[in-house]
């Protein structure tokens, strides 16, 4: 497995990825899929903003990918940032999410702007919630109904993991 930058190129299949998510399951909270220039525009801020975004490659294929953004958009919120990850199904419990998050931890190190990492978990997507755990994040909040997907109220999780930052 290959963690490297993401490119332009990888984002047809991060589209993918993130369209299925939005079709099948509570990890995003869209109601409708995005189009490619959605995809072009995140690839775009993030960049622009300095922030990491992350692919696993496995056999020339994307098989999945994590980024963190700033958090909140006022200013006082620029050293805390929420992260993402996404694998492909096909690749699920093969170590990618932990591949991905371990580098995206060390570019959040590295990078002496990050002092808050969270973690926003729909509250019954347990493999994200174990995932963070092994990460060192610890759950800070617990929201009750704050998103409405597939006809019925979704909880959202709150997970966080500080980091020493001179500001
Ligand atoms: C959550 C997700 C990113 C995990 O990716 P993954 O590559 O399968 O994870 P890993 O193989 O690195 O698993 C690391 C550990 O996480 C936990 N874990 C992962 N999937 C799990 C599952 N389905 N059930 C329970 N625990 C799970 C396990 O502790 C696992 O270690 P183990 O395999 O040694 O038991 C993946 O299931 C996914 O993309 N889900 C849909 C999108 C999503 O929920 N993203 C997070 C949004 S907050």
């Amino acid at each position: 497995m290959l963690i490297r930058d993401a490119d332009k190129a990888d984002l047809p299949a991060v589209l993918t990825i993130h369209n299925t998510n939005i079709a099948e399951s509570t990890a995003l909270w869209d109601t409708a899929e995005v189009d490619l220039d959605d995809r072009l525009t995140w690839f775009a801020d993030r960049t622009a903003a300095g922030m990491p975004i992350l692919i696993a490659e496995i056999d020339g294929e994307v098989a999945g990918y994590a980024s963190y953004g700033q958090w909140r958009p006022k200013s006082g919120f620029r050293f805390t940032m929420e992260n993402s990850v996404y694998v492909d199904s096909r690749f699920h419990r093969r170590g990618v999410a932990t591949a991905l998050l371990t580098e995206l931890i060390t570019r959040a190190t590295d990078s002496g702007r990050v002092h808050a990492m969270i973690a926003a978990i729909e509250t019954s997507n347990a493999a994200s919630i174990v995932l963070h755990e092994r990460f060192g994040f610890t759950t800070v909040g617990q929201l009750p109904e704050v998103g409405y997907k597939f006809g019925r109220w979704l909880d959202l999780t709150l997970m966080q993991r500080n980091f020493p930052v001179e500001p």
